[in-house]
């Protein structure tokens, strides 16, 4: 009996254009995208320039504490009103012109205003282009559609599991080190699905880092389970099966874990994972993991998260932003070692960055044209193969009680092809 059905999408997808321009329309223009984490822009004044599809952006603290996401470019010409990646200001001045827009992205000034403008000319109609905003555990996310699904209907079934990963310490977490921005070759979508659930590559893709014992042998038994929601969303969780190994979220200060502040199922999520990861859709990436996955080279290894941004440049490249996110309330030394270790295992320059983007680059070479690459990608991996064993937490989503399975994948390329086809 098939369990699930399989997908076909077809390459096109990955190498036109076409696609990419419905893809910025649909997906990027109409669904809420993660913009940054609100401890990036603590004070009034503060803000981070961003992409949100082709679009630049604005993330803005103003005086009320507010946060504004507004596009990077002046309604006069359209030239960027702000060149830094990050700042604290009252104004910004656009450099062509020099009209000022407020960090509400108000326009405050026009020069020669009175002298060269009729009485008709209406400041008010005239600030930078507002997106919706709504904040959830930390995380910013904005939309251009000013009506139509809450950031919490959207996220659906994945929000427990962000609150898992995101509130378990009663602090919150802050961002660690700034955001670090890299462009690579290859599809956007591939780099979201490899987060979104695949634990296949791991023993060829990453080989040396195992031949080598940089990522360690894990003591006792391993078990994984994958999670999606039909919005598109989904995580892989591995679980140390043995008993004997400490419960709590291992890789913590003591003090720290004093602080944790969730309920026991959300506990039990974290209990004994060794690593987490997953995607919000479209393009926000998560991982978490613990010491135990550093090996042996690395005394003092503490646990890190990492969050990322995926961005389409063309069909063939896209910009990653990469994020250390570490309990507020963690010692300076405690993180600075999370931001070392986070950096040195998944940073644009880790061991395993180098194996993966080499990959998305080999895809990406390998896309043939509408002659020779029409074949679609293959993603039968988990169907007809029965569940092994139960999750030790009880949370909402699809659960699928096995490790190594492209169901998320498959859910992910659903949900694409529904908006994609469906225009919605
Ligand atoms: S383009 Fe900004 S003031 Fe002219
Ligand atoms: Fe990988």
């Amino acid at each position: 009996m098939t369990l699930e059905q399989s997908v076909n999408i077809p390459r096109s997808y990955y190498r036109d254009q076409g696609a990419l321009e419905r893809e910025l329309a649909t997906i990027f223009g109409e669904g809420w995208i993660f913009i940054g984490h609100e401890s990036e822009i603590p004070a009034a004044g503060d803000y981070v320039t961003r992409n949100m599809g082709a679009n630049p952006v604005i993330m803005s603290r103003t005086e009320d504490g507010e946060i504004h996401v507004m596009l990077n470019s002046c309604t006069h010409r359209g030239t960027q009103v702000c060149k830094l990646a990050y700042g604290n200001t009252t104004a910004f001045r656009c450099g062509y012109h020099g009209w000022v827009f407020g960090a509400d992205g108000d326009l405050k000034g026009v020069p020669g205003r009175r002298s060269l403008y009729g009485p008709e000319f209406d400041p008010s109609r005239l600030g930078l282009r507002q997106a919706r905003v709504a904040v959830r555990c930390g995380l910013v996310f904005a939309t251009w559609a000013q009506d139509g699904l809450s950031l919490e209907e959207s996220l659906g079934d994945m929000l427990w599991y962000l609150q898992g990963l995101l509130e378990l310490f009663s602090g919150g977490l802050e961002v660690h080190g700034g955001a670090h921005t890299v462009d690579v070759r290859g599809n956007w979508k591939i780099h979201v699905e490899n987060f979104a659930g695949d634990g296949y590559h791991l023993k060829t893709a990453h080989k040396t880092m195992f031949d080598l014992g940089v990522v360690g042998t894990q003591a006792g038994t391993v078990e994984g389970f994958v999670v999606n929601d039909p919005h598109g969303h989904s995580l892989r969780a591995q679980y140390l099966a043995d008993e004997g190994v400490p419960a709590v979220a291992p890789g913590y200060e003591d003090e720290l874990l004093a602080t944790i502040d969730a309920d026991e199922q959300h506990r039990r999520f974290r209990e004994r994972a060794t690593v987490i990861h997953g995607m919000v859709y479209p393009n926000l990436l998560f991982i978490t993991t613990a010491p135990l996955y550093f090996g042996t080279d690395a005394d003092g290894a503490v646990a890190f998260t990492q969050l990322r941004q995926i961005t389409p440049l063309d069909p063939h490249r896209h910009r990653v932003t990469y994020w250390t996110l570490v309990p507020k309330d963690a010692s300076p030394d405690w993180k600075r070692r999370s931001y070392l270790y986070s950096t040195r295992q998944h940073g644009a320059a880790s061991f395993f960055e180098a194996d993966d983007l080499e990959n998305f680059r080999r895809i990406d070479a390998g896309l043939g044209d509408s002659v020779a690459g029409v074949a679609p990608y293959n993603y039968e991996l988990g169907l007809d193969v029965g569940e092994r064993s139960t999750p030790p937490w009880t949370g909402p989503g699809r659960i699928v009680r096995q490790d190594l399975t492209e169901a998320n994948q498959r859910n992910l390329v659903k949900r694409y092809l529904e908006q994609m086809e469906a225009g919605r």
